[in-house]
């Protein structure tokens, strides 16, 4: 071996402290020549039968094991919090943060070289890269795949997105309580993550347009024996990574975020998406702000056609090649100096693997689904650090809308009077919530997307502008306005709109207006009030003490950075 990596301060130790260090480790039946210099992998797994989507996850450890192996490496594997999007309360994005720090500081403390991180569910994907980011060491990401497409009464239906569909299903009597049982089975048949376009889905396209995966690992399903592949041929790469010395901020450029952000408004993917790609990029030292993901996003065309913004789901996405596919289509407007984890960048890994199977699923950027795509970002007094809305799952004709608002002061004033036949509601309103943002909740749930009034949805109407400081899930659609910075919390804008106010979008001009005078705001921030926080101890109350805003990515902010990998003390 000609270089001496980090694992050897532990287990190439002479003394007291080496004995210590490999001993223990022995009683799993290691041979001592697992201690002799060779690569140490560490294998963080995310798996938990609380999270169902990455409940597969230890076959998946157990092939990249056998990759590390082959390639003369030592594996290891590991749990770390494992946060499942479906159970969690009040919302897995609280515990965001909170698991990034329990990745970095397993990956940091331990004899480790290199990392694999296994990776589904929405928040496991950006909380392992934020945790390894942090830390700085060669650094490979497996994502653990859709679950195969779902299929209802011959119809395909997708994660998440037909969840929205079923409710308003059952609201207006359209579908029966035993219906919705049968297809709750027939949405979620294998293993996997959610095979929409979904946050999870989008996670996966943007660990793999970082470079941070192999190429093509993105879109294969969890149930398919290529993700095995896949997960052991990571193993044998993390090897030849730690070899080359090949670390994760060689990799997370400036550019690199660029690219995932193109790539991103290609599939259609989630609004989640700015604010963990923001919150890694914290984490890294690159430079993004909010109106990059316009800039550079929002005139890219929309060419996958994926729930919630097209019709098809990930398994017929892998079927027409997946992301190769659409990194070829975008190869003009990448950035080439950038490399993955393969140490080429995508135009060379790609390079005779490219070719679209049905121009159906991924259309081709001379004739793209739609012209434009991605995250705008909207900005005036009712946001004065932005908000962002996804105009491909939203409404054309709401694209420029004024209206009288109709407010919720919480989310339990909005349960208790959304379905009240006397509450004064049309489809021409704007509807408001407020502190469901990073503080207000606390963790800034997914409830931006609230489901209309009955009697509005019983009218045959879907849609309506929806705004607020909480986050909307990936497999949603609707004219949500989400993520408006300042929250209201902490006493942004959002906090002093009144039932009445008229509210302006327009999506062309990137506005977002409150029609109320400077004036009369301020006479109602004067007689505004902040909520009491919402927790006086444990991982609450440090988190809403120090969570940024979600224009900064929501992050903790002592957490911004990397403390690098090295420790200098030892434990005894
Ligand atoms: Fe886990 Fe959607 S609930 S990916
Ligand atoms: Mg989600």
């Amino acid at each position: 071996m000609s270089s001496r990596f980090r694992s050897q301060d532990w287990f190439g130790r002479k003394d007291k402290d080496g004995i210590i260090y490999r001993s223990w480790m022995k009683n799993q039946g290691m041979p001592t020549d697992m201690f002799d210099g060779r690569p140490v992998i560490g294998i963080c797994n995310t798996f938990s039968e609380l999270t169902p989507c990455n409940a597969h996850f230890r076959d998946h450890a157990e092939a990249v094991k056998k990759g590390v192996l082959e390639a003369g490496g030592f594996p290891v594997e590991f749990p770390i919090m494992s946060l499942g999007e479906t159970l969690l309360k009040p919302t897995a994005m609280l515990f965001r943060n909170l698991a990034s720090m329990d990745a970095e500081e397993s990956i940091r403390g331990n004899p480790i070289d290199g990392v694999v991180l296994l990776t589904g569910c929405d928040k496991t994907t950006p909380s392992t890269v934020m945790g390894a980011a942090s830390v700085g060491l060669p650094t490979i990401v497996v994502p653990g795949g859709p679950m195969l497409n779902g299929r209802y009464k011959g119809q395909l239906i997708g994660s998440g997105t037909h969840v929205w569909k079923f409710d308003e299903d059952m609201k207006t009597g359209a579908m029966t309580q035993e219906d919705c049982e049968y297809a709750e089975s027939c949405m979620s048949r294998s293993i996997g993550h959610c095979m929409t376009m979904g946050t999870a889905s989008t996670m996966a396209c943007m660990v793999e347009a970082l470079g941070l995966t192999l190429s093509g690992a993105a879109a294969i399903p969890a149930a398919d024996s290529r993700k095995k592949v896949m997960a052991q041929l990571s193993g044998r790469r993390i090897v030849q990574m730690v070899k080359d010395n090949l670390t994760i901020d060689k990799i997370l450029t400036r550019e690199a975020f660029e690219n995932a952000i193109m790539v991103n408004s290609a599939v259609g993917g989630s609004s989640n998406f700015v604010i963990h790609l923001m919150a890694i990029a914290g984490r890294i030292g690159v430079d993004l702000h909010l109106d990059d993901f316009d800039t550079l996003g929002s005139k890219i065309p929309l060419l996958l056609n994926l729930m919630p913004s097209g019709q098809f789901l990930m398994e017929d996405f892998f079927y027409a090649g997946g992301l190769p596919v659409i990194l070829n289509e975008l190869k003009d407007l990448l950035h080439k100096n950038v490399i993955t984890v393969t140490g080429k960048n995508h135009h060379d890994n790609v390079k005779g693997s490219c070719e679209c199977h049905d121009a159906g699923v991924i259309s081709s950027i001379k004739e793209p689904l739609k012209p434009e795509a991605g995250i705008v970002v909207v900005k005036g007094n009712l946001a004065q650090n932005g908000a962002v809305i996804k105009p491909s799952a939203a409404t054309p004709a709401l694209m420029q809308h004024t209206g009288r608002a109709v407010v919720f002061e919480s989310i339990e004033d909005y349960h208790a009077r959304i379905d009240d036949p006397n509450l004064d509601i049309d489809e021409t309103c704007v509807m408001v919530l407020k502190y469901v943002g990073p503080v207000g909740y606390p963790g800034m749930p997914e409830v931006g997307n609230m489901a209309l009034p009955k009697k509005i949805l019983e009218k045959g109407i879907r849609d309506m502008v929806r705004i607020s400081d909480g986050r909307m899930s990936g497999t949603a659609y609707g004219t949500a306005v989400l993520h408006v910075s300042p929250e209201s919390a902490i006493g942004g804008n959002l906090a002093l709109v009144q039932n009445g106010d008229m509210i302006e979008l327009n999506v062309a001009k990137r506005l977002l207006h409150l029609h109320v005078s400077e004036e009369e705001l301020e006479q109602r921030r004067q007689a505004w009030a902040a909520p009491p926080p919402a927790a006086s101890r444990g991982y609450v109350s440090l988190y809403i003490q120090h969570v940024m805003g979600a224009d900064k990515g929501a992050d903790l902010d002592f957490l911004q950075g990397s403390s690098g990998s090295e420790v200098t003390r030892d434990s005894h």
